[in-house]
């Protein structure tokens, strides 16, 4: 066993300085949606070819990674997919997770279609808090975004019986001009009073297959100005240094919103998250288009240390900046980026 080769005082960080303090975990490359901006019905149809269940990490391998990435400076785990909630018996992986020293917030991003079956169960396995995805108020506009799987009823009963358990609540609208831009006001209107935080995604060029061009792009000013005409808001200071959603109160109220701009304000300069796929890439980057194989050296045998320092070389020559870079460079990509649902939102 080799000693260990980092100053545990010294926080890692990569070449722009940026430490490593967030892992979003995919459990699974499945989802029960089709959402046409993520994953579009006719590239990926429900016979598509997903991946095998061994080459999944195991719930053990996840937990194993999550104990030395906290020990390289991770605080803070967020579970997605795909839908995480497809995962077999994912309250357990919660429960293993509790456990891990360092590790101070455990959150999930889902669809929330599950949530009434498993709210409670997630709570009682350790989970503080849920993220999730709703694109509109209106049934059919809502059912077309998401390939005809799911209806706004469903979505509202999982937020219920998230509340309900006792999981803090954040609903993530995905706003694309002229699909569901009309519904920023009222799903605005729908959450304010709620105690639940709205917040409104820029529409990103992820994968490969969502034929994004800035054109279908709702800026985060257009968004802010359009919902302060009827609600007027003032901006609040991030939680932290590094947290993707801008923040804002309606004025005189402790309600809160937050838009993500990752097209039009990017936050690369402050971007701490490493992503871990189901299979067990490690990616520095939603924008990447490779990953480092720790499913191979985590079942060839190798020790933490040697795990450890593999990771701590990744993040010490990460140089990642895409969405910070995608404005000079869009016309075409030069490489094939990874799948949204693969590498986990
Ligand atoms: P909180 O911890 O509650 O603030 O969650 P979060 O906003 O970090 O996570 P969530 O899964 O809810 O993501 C919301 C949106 O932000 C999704 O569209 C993500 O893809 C996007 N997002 C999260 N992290 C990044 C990132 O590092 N880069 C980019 N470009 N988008 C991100
Ligand atoms: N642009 C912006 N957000 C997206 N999401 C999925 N695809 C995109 C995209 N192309 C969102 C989902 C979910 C979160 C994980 O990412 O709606 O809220
Ligand atoms: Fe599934 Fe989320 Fe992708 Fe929609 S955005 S298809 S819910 S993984
Ligand atoms: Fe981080 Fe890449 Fe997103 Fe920039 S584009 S914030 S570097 S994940």
């Amino acid at each position: 066993m080799k000693k260990n080769l980092y100053d545990e005082n010294k926080p890692l960080t990569d070449s722009f300085g940026r430490p490593l303090k967030d892992l979003r975990i995919s459990v699974t490359d499945r989802c029960n949606f089709r959402c046409r901006y993520c994953m579009p019905e006719e590239v990926f149809p429900s016979d598509y070819t997903f991946l095998p269940k061994h080459k999944l990490l195991t719930f053990e391998e996840i937990t194993r990674l999550a104990g030395i990435f906290a020990s390289l400076g991770v605080q803070k785990i967020r579970i997605t997919g795909g839908e995480p909630l497809l995962r077999k018996d994912l309250p357990s992986l919660i429960q293993m997770l509790r456990s891990v020293h360092g590790i101070q917030d455990i959150a999930l991003t889902t669809n929330g279609s599950l949530l009434p079956k498993y709210a409670r169960k997630l709570k009682e396995a350790g989970l503080q808090r849920v993220n999730v995805s709703l694109d509109s108020l209106d049934d059919a506009l809502f059912s077309k975004m998401n390939g005809g799987r799911c209806n706004v009823k469903t979505v509202l009963a999982g937020i219920e019986a998230a509340a309900e358990a006792g999981l803090k609540v954040k609903v993530n609208m995905v706003v694309q001009k002229g699909i569901n831009d009309q519904d920023i006001i009222p799903m605005a209107r729908h959450f304010r009073g709620t105690g639940h935080i709205l917040r409104f995604i820029e529409f990103m060029d992820v994968g490969n297959s969502n034929g994004w061009n800035l054109e279908k792009v709702v800026s985060k000013r257009e968004i802010v100005e359009r919902i302060n005409t009827e609600m007027p808001l003032e901006p609040l200071k991030p939680n932290y240094i590094g947290e993707v959603a801008s923040r804002y109160h309606y004025i005189g109220t402790k309600e809160e919103i937050g838009v993500i701009s990752s097209v039009t304000d990017a936050f690369c300069s402050t971007c701490t998250r490493a992503r871990l796929a189901a299979d067990g890439h490690l990616f520095t980057c939603l924008f990447a288009s490779e990953g480092t194989d720790m499913r191979s050296l985590l079942r060839s045998g190798a020790d933490n240390e040697e795990i450890k320092e593999v990771i701590h070389d990744i993040w010490t020559r990460r140089r990642d900046r895409y969405s910070e870079e995608r404005l000079f460079h869009t016309k075409k990509s030069d490489s094939k980026k990874v799948e949204m649902f693969y590498i986990g939102g």
